[in-house]
């Protein structure tokens, strides 16, 4: 069984995968981790400003390995673990800048089509329903609006000493959205066959609820 989950940054789509692995008793792949772990690993190369030239550099003696200490996906570039990196504010933006090269996607296909094929899973991303998995069993597509996405952002950093504000925050995601949409390279767009889920103004769990129905009731 996979399951391919896109989505929009903050739409909820990581809590909602994980919570439907676990009702569904299979594993997650955050591929968006993958990317992050990639955007470390350069950014300790080359620093934050990402050129052609670099990125095709970079690719060049690549090892990526992804592993799981119980729960915690682990991310490794080069024999380096940048898992404590990945959620930081630049990383995020590096990586969806980073993500938009052809051939840095086309070096991680493989380990994402490998996990997927070893095991029940759900893979998380933006293009796994389109070109990761197109043959996916169950194709879900998370949405919610904007200015809902930033401001669970900005709750989710509560305490943080780095803080943005919540405008800096919706800025950000737009711009994440707007690459992530129009970049060449496996733009994150919805299936044909994916089922819409909007979580505007939905729990996870009433989503998630909806979805193991909907995964429950495939092939029947
Ligand atoms: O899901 P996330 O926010 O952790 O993803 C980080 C970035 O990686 C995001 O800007 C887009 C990119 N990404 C991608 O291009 N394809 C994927 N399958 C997953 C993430």
């Amino acid at each position: 069984m996979n399951i391919a989950i896109d989505g929009y940054a903050g739409s909820g789509k990581s809590s909602i995968a994980h919570a439907l692995a676990k009702k569904l008793g299979i594993k997650v792949l955050d591929t968006g981790a993958i990317y992050r772990g990639l955007a470390c690993a350069y950014r300790g190369k080359f620093g934050i400003k990402i050129t052609e030239e670099n990125v095709l550099n970079f690719i060049k003696d690549l090892k990526v390995d992804v592993y799981f200490d119980g729960e915690i996906q682990k991310v490794v570039v080069n024999s380096k673990d940048y898992t404590p990196f990945l959620r930081e504010e630049e990383i995020s933006n590096m990586a969806s800048t980073i993500s938009a090269y052809k051939q840095l996607r086309e070096s991680i296909l493989n380990i994402q089509r490998e996990f997927a094929q070893n095991n029940d899973c759900i893979l998380e991303g933006r293009d796994i329903g389109t070109i990761v998995l197109p043959d996916a069993d169950v194709k879900f597509f998370i949405t919610a609006s904007v200015e809902i996405r930033a401001e669970r952002r900005y709750l989710q950093m509560e305490g943080q000493n780095d803080r943005p504000s919540l405008d800096e925050i919706l800025k950000d995601i737009k711009t994440r959205d707007f690459n992530d949409e129009h970049r060449e390279v496996a733009p994150l767009k919805v299936a044909d066959d994916a089922i819409i889920i909007d979580t505007s103004y939905s729990t996870i769990e009433d989503s998630v609820n909806r979805m193991v129905n909907i995964v429950k009731n495939v092939g029947r």
